[in-house]
């Protein structure tokens, strides 16, 4: 009796899949079929679908519906394809033009009365449909937000259905996603982050976090209950350089997908913070599950992922995590799919030196006994320290001094200038290196062109050869002190790696005992 096609899209993982969307109708008694894989929050779109097709004036067939899901592997998931499937219905009953929806794919969710609601991960929909060779996409105005980050190919933007409806006759254009364009979006403030001023003394630890920030180094901070360490390690995005145009992008589609705020990333460029619970799952940390959806790992890809009181994380969880930040990506395999999410992030981890706080603490004594204390120490795993390059001491503040008002305590403004001219140094160098984007900052510096890279001076590989002996590194543990010291050297404008910068490396791995 009537029969039409159009594209919508689904996520999987992070990324979009483009959906084709086939309605049959047929002389039957009335009844609607979704067939190709929906999961439950697809098979209900027939019930939304009716009641927003009559909302807006128009006929819901009294016939047999059959929708069609292609490619019937992959699992659509969500209320995204509610827009696609009621245009697709009201094409193949003849209440709108067939040749309207040429290469036409549509994005959304429909409430009863034909009001079009935002979807998750409406950045990658978009993204896939634009590429995927649509001439036009309509996405739900709440969307618009982040899909203008799409620049050139930014979708249109729909509230109703009767909007899209029209468009589609008329061919007439719709606006174009803006960040203006979504009813709501608010300004955001500037970051959230603490500033480093609001910690006294601790220049120690504050010097280390800049040289974190500088080279993008794992660090861990180690010390006695109320020392300040998760108050330092909070203000690491004070220091960081904003993303770049394509990382703003690629972290937006990440959270868009998770359902998170885009916008901040969008507007702000700021880095990813992840601080998540030490009680999170193995599937919090890493992702994965039905949806296969992105873990906390995947959420601080191009930033920060701080894990506080590392040792009472699951251990399991902690042991995967050696292997994403190997590769700077999770993999999940299932039966019918495999999903690649990246996880390309900067590890800060806060822990106390044993048990009871206090070993080595010079505060209290320590109340462990040696059992004790090899215990704790087993709980973090060797193998994840040997990957975070700064192991740093965190001593309490003496009480007196913590309102010391002659010494202004350093502020993170100007840390972070210095952050960012050592990035530039860093970027350049590694650019003319012809190493790609992704591995312009020195803890990436890949094996291969790390001597070429970091320039070490006579003395320096002296002490780092006595160190590599005296401290028994793994040969991973010595690329890492190089990487370390071309970043100190970066801080401090030296060409070379000089023994100075070396030294302060090994520093940085001797003091994690
Ligand atoms: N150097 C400092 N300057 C200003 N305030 C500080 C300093 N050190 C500690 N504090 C205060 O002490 C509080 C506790 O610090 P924080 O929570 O960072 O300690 P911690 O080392 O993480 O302790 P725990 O091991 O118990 O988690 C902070 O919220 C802050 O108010
Ligand atoms: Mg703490």
């Amino acid at each position: 009796m009537g029969q039409a096609r159009i594209l919508g899209a689904t996520l999987l993982g992070i990324e979009g899949v483009a959906v084709e969307v086939e309605v049959r109708i047929s002389s039957q008694l009335p009844r609607i079929d979704i067939v190709g894989l929906p999961e439950a929050a697809v098979r209900e779109s027939a019930a939304r679908v009716r009641a927003a097709i009559r909302a807006v004036g128009f006929t819901f067939p009294q016939e047999r519906v059959t929708i069609n899901l292609a490619p019937a592997a992959v699992r659509k998931q969500g209320a995204g394809l509610d827009l696609a499937i009621a245009v697709g219905i009201l094409a193949a009953a003849g209440q709108v033009p067939m040749e309207s929806l040429g290469s036409v794919g549509l994005v959304g969710e429909l409430a009863l009365d034909g009001r079009i609601r935002s979807v998750r991960g409406a950045l990658a929909l978009a993204d896939r449909l634009a590429r995927g060779g649509c001439s036009r996409v309509i996405v739900p105005s709440a969307n618009g937000f982040e899909t203008a980050l799409l620049g050139d190919a930014a979708p249109e933007v729909a509230q109703h259905l009767s909007q899209v409806v029209e468009a589609l006759v008329t061919a007439r254009a719709l606006p174009v996603a803006s960040s203006e364009s979504s009813p709501g979006a608010e300004r955001h403030p500037a970051s959230e982050a603490p500033d480093l001023s609001s910690v006294r003394g601790q220049d120690e630890a504050k010097r280390a976090l800049v040289v974190a920030a500088a080279g993008g180094h794992g660090l861990l901070f180690r010390g006695a209950p109320g020392a300040g360490k998760t108050l330092l390690a909070r203000c690491l995005p004070s220091l960081l350089p904003p993303l770049g145009r394509s990382e703003a992008l690629e972290v937006a589609r990440i959270h868009a997908a998770a359902g998170l705020d885009a916008s901040r990333v969008a507007e702000r460029r700021e880095r990813p913070f992840r601080a998540p619970h030490h009680s999170a799952s193995r599937a919090g940390l890493l992702g994965g599950g039905r949806q296969l959806g992105p873990g906390e790992a995947t959420l601080a890809h191009r930033g920060v992922l701080f894990l506080d009181e590392l040792p009472e994380f699951d251990r399991r969880g902690l042991e995967a995590l050696r292997q994403v930040l190997e590769e700077g990506r999770v993999v999940h395999a299932r039966a019918e799919q495999r999903v690649v999410l990246p996880a390309d992030l900067q590890l800060l981890a806060a822990a106390n030196p044993c048990v009871c706080g206090y070993f080595g603490s010079g505060v209290r004594d320590c109340r462990c006994d040696d059992g004790a204390l090899a215990r704790y120490e087993r709980r973090l795993s060797g193998p994840l320290l040997d990957r975070i390059d700064l192991h740093v001491p965190v001593r309490p503040v003496r009480f007196a001094d913590l309102d010391l008002t002659e010494v202004p305590p350093l502020e993170s403004a100007a840390l972070r200038e210095e952050v960012l001219r050592a990035r530039h140094v860093q970027a350049v160098r590694l650019a003319g290196l012809g190493l790609p984007d992704a591995m312009r900052c020195n803890a990436r510096i890949p094996p291969g062109s790390l001597f070429e890279a970091t320039r070490p001076t006579r003395e320096a590989r002296r002490i780092l050869a006595g160190a590599v002996d005296q401290l028994a590194l793994s040969a991973r543990a010595a690329h890492r002190l190089l990487r370390v010291a071309r970043t100190i050297s970066d801080l401090e404008g030296d060409e070379e790696t000089p023994a100075a910068a070396m030294a302060e490396a090994v520093g940085y791995r001797r003091e994690g005992g």
